[in-house]
């Protein structure tokens, strides 16, 4: 006899400065197609995936689209609301959008948290890997995401298809051992575990 479907509804933002291809590596993720065109996100856009994860497990991501000029904003609490993970992304070509991780991370970190109080997962992105000679030297990146204690990092590329799938792996493996968590530790008769 085969054990119940679970049904996991994880909501994932994704920040990081203008142009650094959030919009890009979403697109990628669901539609597996790519565009040269810069069209800048304004506020923010969703997106969603259903992906069968494990056995007997569906998962369902809400893709927050988060456009880079929002950090200046004051809409990012809103829209961190009740987030299960996150992706951060800078642009392996341009080294200032990886000093913004800093400033992105702290936001978050500032805003918003799994209900036991720990910080949701978060997967530092450098997109972009296609351009060589990167601007931004990947060790940068290993550094700064063991000193911000990012769950891990990836360096990607949008336009080639590289890496997007095993990032977006890394962040559902760590939100569904954390929903499997707080399922374990509350009354199965009031689950609060499944966000938003
Ligand atoms: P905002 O919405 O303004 O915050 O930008 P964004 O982060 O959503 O960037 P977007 O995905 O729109 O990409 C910006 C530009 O970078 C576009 O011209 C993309 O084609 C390009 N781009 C995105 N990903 C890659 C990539 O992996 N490699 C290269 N070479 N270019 C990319
Ligand atoms: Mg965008």
């Amino acid at each position: 006899m085969s054990s119940p479907k679970r049904e996991y509804l994880c909501k994932v933002l994704v920040v990081g400065d203008l142009g650094v291809g959030k919009t890009s590596i979403i697109q990628r993720y669901v539609h597996n197609i790519y565009s040269h065109c810069y069209r800048a996100t304004i506020g923010v856009d969703f997106a969603l995936k259903i992906l069968n994860w494990e056995k007997n497990t569906v998962v369902r991501l809400q893709l927050w689209d988060i456009a880079g000029q929002e950090r200046f904003g004051h809409m990012t609490r809103l829209y961190y609301r009740e987030a299960a993970g996150a992706l951060v992304v800078c642009d392996l070509g341009r080294a200032a959008t990886l000093h913004s991780v800093i400033r992105w991370k702290e936001d978050l970190d500032s805003k918003v948290s799994l209900k036991n109080g720990k910080p949701i997962p978060m997967i530092l992105i450098g997109n972009k890997c296609d351009l060589i000679p990167y601007g931004v030297n990947c060790q940068n990146i290993e550094d700064m995401c063991q000193e911000l204690g990012f769950t891990d990092c990836h360096m990607t590329s949008a336009k080639e298809n590289v890496n997007i799938n095993q990032a977006m792996s890394t962040l559902i493996k760590q939100m569904v051992a954390n929903m499997e968590e707080c399922e374990s530790t509350n009354d199965p008769n009031i689950s609060d575990c499944q966000l938003p």
